[in-house]
């Protein structure tokens, strides 16, 4: 158990495929290679990491009561296409004190029009999107700079 501070790391549906779903839009990095970058920013910032995947709506929801619960600094969150969809979610991160910074690849607001409601943004501290893997990297500095 680390005494550094926690930002858990959570992706939604369709994230695992990263690297070969639709690389035009998401790129060619893994989760994996995502991950790795992460703990390597993570050590270096003096902050923990925790990072995730799911393709199910009630894990993530679940894993933003324990980041709530584990009094984390910060939750980078990509619901990926619950983003879109999901009150439950929404729920969660009004549900909790923990600051979620929404993440994106891509600019969903460039995108089709059914990616132009978030449910995470109305509850988010912040969002950062279309920078492709580096949305994740910014989103990580923007945590640690939460830090008091
Ligand atoms: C995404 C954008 C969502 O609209 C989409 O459903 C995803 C990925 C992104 O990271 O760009 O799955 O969250």
């Amino acid at each position: 158990m680390s005494d550094q501070p926690l930002v858990m790391v959570l992706n939604g549906p369709n994230l695992n495929l990263l690297g070969s779903r639709e690389p035009h839009i998401y790129g060619h990095d893994t989760l994996d290679d995502i991950a790795q970058r992460l703990e390597v920013q993570a050590a270096g910032l003096g902050l923990e990491v925790d990072i995730r995947q799911s393709n199910h709506e009630g894990h993530l929801v679940d894993w933003l009561h324990e980041a709530g619960a584990r009094g984390a600094l910060a939750v980078l969150l990509n619901a990926g296409a619950l983003t879109h969809t999901s009150i439950a979610i929404h729920d969660a991160i009004k549900g909790i004190t923990v600051p979620v910074i929404e993440v994106h690849l891509s600019n969903p607001h460039a995108r089709e029009d059914f990616r132009h409601t978030s449910f995470v943004a109305r509850a988010a501290k912040g969002t950062i999107s279309g920078f492709g893997a580096r949305s994740y990297t910014l989103a990580l500095d923007a945590a640690a700079a939460l830090r008091q």
